[in-house]
This record gives C-alpha cells, structure tokens and sequence, in this order.
C-alpha cells in the first residue's frame, strides 16, 4: 500500500529527529544516511568514478544515487554555448550555477530523506566556501555522514586524453565541432583553476576524504567513519581506466542440463565439447594479450576451459547457486516436492533462499570480491554458470535486483564487455553449437490460490 505524503513527511522528521538525538557526533550513528561529494577540476573522472561506484554500492544491496549538477544545469539553461558561462567574473552566470547546485544538493537530501542510504554528488566543489555549504546542510542540518572524493590530476597526458574521449562527446558539444570543442573546455578548466582550492591535508584535517592522484597513482585517506566510506575507499582503491575486455561464458552443456536438472557436478556433453573447442578457437582467433581464464571449481567449467592455453584459476566463489535440498531435481520435480518454495521462488526470486542452500542475495555477497579482482585485472575469460553469470552481469550492466535473476544469459554464447565512457559495451557472441534452454522466465501471474502446474505450464520449461 502505498504512503500518503503526509505519512511520508512524518516518517521523515520522525527519521531527522532520530538523527538529531544522535548528534552531534553523527559520525558514529551506523544509520545516518552518507553523502560522497566528488570534487575536482574538469575532466578528472569524477562523473565516470561517481557513476562507477554507485553501481557498486547498488550491486551491494546499499540504496544509492548520484546527481550530477551538470544535468541540472543543462536541465535549467538549455543547450550550452560556450566556456563564458564558466567565467567567475560573471556573476550572472556563478548565480545560476549555484542554484543549480543547491536544486541538485536539495533534492539529495530529500530522496535520502525518503529512505535513500547514499547520495552521490557530483559536481566540481572545488572551493572551501562550496565545500562548507555543503558540510552546514548535510552534516550539521541533516545529520548525515559527509565524505569527500577528489580526484587531482596534473598529467597533461590524462587530462587531453579524458577531453578528446569523453568530455567532447558531452551534450554540451553535440553542436560544436571536435577541435573547437577541446579549446573550449581547455577554457573551461582554466576559469576553474583560478578559484581551486584542493582538500589539504593540514587545513581540513577534521574532514572525512580520499585523494586520488593521477588515477591511483597515489592516495590520501583521512579519518574514515563507518561502512560506506571505507566499502568507497576500498573499491576506488582497487579499479583502474586501462582499456580492457573482460568475456563472460556459462559452461558447455552438461548432461544435468539435458536432463533440465539443476545443480550437481556432472560432465559436459557432446555439445558441451563441441563449444569448448569453438571456445578454443575464438579466443585463438581474437588474439586476446595476457588473457587470464577464471573458472569454478566445478567440472563443467573445467572441461570447458581444459585446452585454451592461458594461465587458468579455479575460484569456489564461482561455483553455481547452491539449491540446497533441490539439488539435482528439475523445475518441475520442485514445484511438485516443494509447492510453496517453488512458488516463493517466483514471487521474490532474488531473496528467496533454497532450504539448505542460498538466495541470489547471498550469491551477489559471495562473488563480491570476485568483481574486486577483477577491477583490478586487465584480460579476462571468466567461464562459471548460469545464476553466477546473472550476478556478475548484473554489476556491469547497472541491472536492479528485481530483474537481475532473470538476465538472459543462453549456453554457448560469449557475453563480451568492453568498457566505453561511463560504463560498459555489452555484446553477445553466440559460437553456433545447439543447446538446452535453461532460462525459466517469471510467470506472468502467481497468486496463492493458482496450481502450480498451471504457473509451470505457462512458461517453457527447457525447450529444445
Ligand atoms: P566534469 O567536471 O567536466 O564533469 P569529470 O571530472 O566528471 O569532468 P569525467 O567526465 O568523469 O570527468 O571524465 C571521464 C574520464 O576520466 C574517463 O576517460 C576516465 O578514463 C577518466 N578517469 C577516471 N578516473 C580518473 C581519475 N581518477 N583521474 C583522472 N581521470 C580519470
Ligand atoms: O540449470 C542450470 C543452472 O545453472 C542450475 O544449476 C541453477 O540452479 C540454475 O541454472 C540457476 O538458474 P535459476 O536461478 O533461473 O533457477
């Protein structure tokens, strides 16, 4: 049922209250919502970083959102017309940027305000005066945890880099041409340098902040408080911009899945084979350089991967979603052994647990630290199943929980991710070896009073 607004402002101040008898040390109430404020000059990857890590937190299970004031901006103005409109001699123009900062920090604050855990903002900040506005709203009037990213940057390598592949492409440039377009944001950068005035070490010593100089190369950590903040500083502290592919693939076939059965640990069949081998060979053909092979310590994934040469791991974090006393039944053996599991399954698939066995929430937990290493690494092939595969393209594909557990992702097909600007190209290879279905897809309606033959006959279940 849904809330009426006065119920809603109620809970709310009733929240704000909660949070106001825990000041003024808000920084050890483990509930109070966090805002990240991203701060630095153009084109130092504070959007790409703000973007990346509130896709992190989300895949996490924290509540996150990110505004970005340049949206605001372009929201409020209309299309962009050049580096004037960044003048700090013009106060028509720092009028407007402002309340368009303020638009965006307000609405922050209400969506956290309304049950959000974590609001991202993005914008330059680059000024003390910014930084202590936001500090007296959030921190001293909303009682939530402030944290600062800066991103500072002094490799003229990066910077042009960032301009001619990025920045250009902005919305701001769709009328300019390419070459105008870079000295005008050169132009950009330079009104900003004037008035920028970096976090200090000595002088905002009682601030909670990370520095991050020249991508990674260096990092500043100051007084960290609480989850969020050190879950952010560990993630920023592990991903990196070196251009890289990372290719995703279920096993080859097994005999459980021409079986429709779930779990186990079987061999893969004929088709299974034959996909190793069209694997083999694809990879031969893309030439990939220091390609690392990832596998679960189950057999399937093994076999699959036994001739590709390249240096191979076996991670128990990759292993499939354990089904718990439905191991090695078909869909259908479940619905009619476990009618009311079967149908919590459909109706709150990524919670549900299997009895003895894990949920898909537990899943996204185990493989965390999976994705961790995989920030770091550069050429991977990660060969693991179906549920897994759903998780770890979950987090590249910014998927909600909701739907997470029903992401296609078919046997015999490489899903390959290339990372373009602010996020990820998304392309499905299938090598043409005939398959199984295993996908079951959500039934349309399960109510409590519906058979459960009927919710399973309306979906095709492993159709050939
Ligand atoms: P603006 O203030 O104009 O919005 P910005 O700081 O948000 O600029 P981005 O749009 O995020 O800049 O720039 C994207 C580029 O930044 C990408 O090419 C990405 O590779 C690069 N990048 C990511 N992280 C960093 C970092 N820590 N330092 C410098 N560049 C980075
Ligand atoms: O059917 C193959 C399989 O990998 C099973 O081992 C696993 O239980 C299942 O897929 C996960 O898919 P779903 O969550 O849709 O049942």
């Amino acid at each position: 049922m849904s809330e009426t607004p006065s119920a809603n402002k109620n809970q709310q101040e009733a929240r704000l209250h909660h949070r106001r008898t825990m000041c003024p040390d808000v920084t050890n109430v483990a509930i109070a919502p966090c805002v990240l404020v991203m701060v630095g000059l153009p084109a130092r990857g504070k959007t790409f970083m703000a973007k990346k890590l509130t896709r992190y937190l989300n895949w996490i299970g924290i509540n996150t959102k990110e505004f970005n004031v340049g949206a605001y901006r372009r929201d409020k103005m209309g299309d962009y017309k050049s580096h004037e409109f960044f003048r700090n001699d013009n106060p028509d123009a720092m009028e407007k940027r402002e309340q368009c900062a303020m638009t965006a920090l307000n609405d922050l604050c209400n969506w956290l305000d309304s049950g959000g855990e974590v609001g991202v903002f993005d914008a330059t900040n680059t000024t003390r005066e910014r930084r202590n506005k936001i500090l007296q709203l959030c921190t001293n009037e909303r009682c939530y945890k402030t944290f600062f990213i800066e991103s500072v940057c002094d490799d003229p390598t990066i910077i042009e880099s960032n301009v001619k592949e990025v920045k250009i492409s902005s919305p701001d440039y769709k009328m300019m041409d390419k070459e105008k377009a870079v000295e005008d944001f050169q132009k950009r950068i330079n009104h900003y340098e004037i008035f920028y005035e970096p976090l200090d070490e000595e002088h905002d010593r009682p601030l909670s902040f990370i520095k991050i100089f020249n991508q990674g190369e260096k990092f500043v950590v100051n007084r960290v408080k609480g989850h969020v903040q050190s879950r952010a500083v560990y993630y920023l502290m592990n991903i990196h911009v070196l251009p890289r592919t990372i290719y995703i693939s279920r096993h080859g076939e097994t005999e459980m899945n021409l079986e429709g059965r779930i779990g186990g640990d079987s061999n893969i069949s004929e088709n299974g084979k034959n996909f190793a081998e069209k694997l083999k060979e694809y990879l031969e053909r893309e030439n990939i350089e220091n390609l690392r092979v990832w596998t679960s310590l189950l057999k399937r994934t093994k076999q699959t991967v036994e001739n590709i040469n390249a240096p191979k791991e076996h991670w128990k974090a990759l292993n499939e979603i354990d089904a718990g006393v439905c191991e090695g039944m078909t869909y259908e053996e479940i619905a009619t052994r476990y009618p009311d599991d079967f149908a919590a399954r459909d109706r709150d698939k990524y919670h549900y647990r299997y009895p003895g066995g894990e949920s898909y929430q537990d899943l996204v937990a185990r493989l965390e630290p999976v994705i961790m290493e995989l920030e770091r690494q550069e050429n991977v092939l990660v060969v693991c199943h179906q549920a897994v595969a759903r998780c770890l393209l979950a987090y590249f594909m910014d998927q909600d929980s909701e739907s997470l557990p029903y992401v296609k992702v078919p046997l015999h097909t490489i899903i390959k991710l290339t990372p373009i600007a602010y996020g990820c190209l998304v392309e499905h290879i299938p090598l043409n070896v005939n398959a199984v279905d295993t996908h079951r897809e959500k039934p349309r309606v399960v109510s409590k009073g519906r058979s459960f033959d009927e919710a399973i006959r309306t979906v095709p279940v492993h159709p050939k």
